[in-house]
């Protein structure tokens, strides 16, 4: 899977780089996407492998800081991109004739900062205070990566501070962009809708049939983590948890490639 992830998601963005067909921003924020799922999973899969053959499995502080800070930067950048590719069917569907005008150079280029900008600070505030935390002698990690719950945990002093940006991180960066994103289709199904003839229909929806299978796939998977049910086996919970981060980067170059052609007919 993580050979799927590392060859589909490079050939994607080499795509896009190469084909000047696919110099749309769409392309540009799919490019980042497979950027940050090749990041995001690069971070703790190379490790969670060598631990799976290896009797010993140990990880030294700085791995485990770097793998936290790498995943909770790509993290929120990938939630907020996921609003801004929303916003970016919003106008293709709802504004087609300004849309060349509006999501011109400027906008991608200051909407990428935005969405990497928020993702690096988010990853400066969680992993800052948890590795300025006082850790004397507790050293197993609960959990196959470096997760920054189980991380925290190990320290010899009251948590509670860092639970608390660790919840609002969650919260602000899952739901805000869920909200942004239902928004943006409540808006672009109520125009499709008013579409007359069924040819335009079909046309409007498939121009974004993709977006919404991802957005369903990724908050589908992260909402159905939160929301099941604690399973006697904890393992097993982390592993799914695992698991579900590895098949969503393995399925957004696939999702995006099958789109292909009428994306390109915008
Ligand atoms: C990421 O987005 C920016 C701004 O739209 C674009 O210039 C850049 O080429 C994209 N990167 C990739 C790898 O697609």
């Amino acid at each position: 899977m993580d050979l799927v992830i590392l060859l589909g998601n490079s050939t994607f963005i080499v795509l896009t780089l190469l084909d000047a067909h696919l110099h749309t921003p769409t392309h540009f924020f799919l490019g980042n996407l497979s950027f940050l799922d090749i990041w995001y999973t690069s971070s703790f899969i190379p490790s969670v492998l060598i631990h799976f053959l290896s009797e010993k499995k140990t990880v030294s502080f700085t791995i485990c800081v770097v793998q936290m800070s790498v995943s909770y930067t790509m993290g929120p950048t990938e939630c907020v991109l996921l609003a801004v590719m929303a916003y970016d069917r919003y106008v293709a569907i709802c504004n087609p004739l300004r849309y060349p005008i509006i999501m011109g150079k400027a906008l991608c280029i200051q909407m990428a900062v935005l969405f990497w900008g928020l993702g690096f600070l988010n990853s400066l505030a969680e992993t800052v205070p948890a590795i300025r935390l006082p850790f004397c002698g507790k050293n197993v990690i609960n959990h196959f990566v470096c997760e920054i719950l189980a991380f925290v945990k190990l320290a010899c002093t009251d948590i509670s501070l860092n639970e608390i940006i660790i919840m609002l991180s969650n919260v602000i960066f899952l739901f805000s962009p869920l909200l942004l994103i239902s928004i943006s289709y409540i808006f672009i199904l109520s125009t499709i809708l008013r579409v007359n003839s069924a040819e335009g229909r079909k046309q409007a929806f498939s121009t974004c049939s993709a977006h919404p299978t991802v957005v369903i796939v990724f908050y589908g998977t992260i909402l159905f983590m939160y929301m099941k049910p604690k399973s006697k086996d904890a393992a097993f919970d982390k592993l799914i948890a695992l698991f579900y981060g590895i098949v969503t980067s393995m399925l957004n170059p696939v999702i995006y490639s099958l789109r292909n052609t009428e994306d390109m007919e915008l």
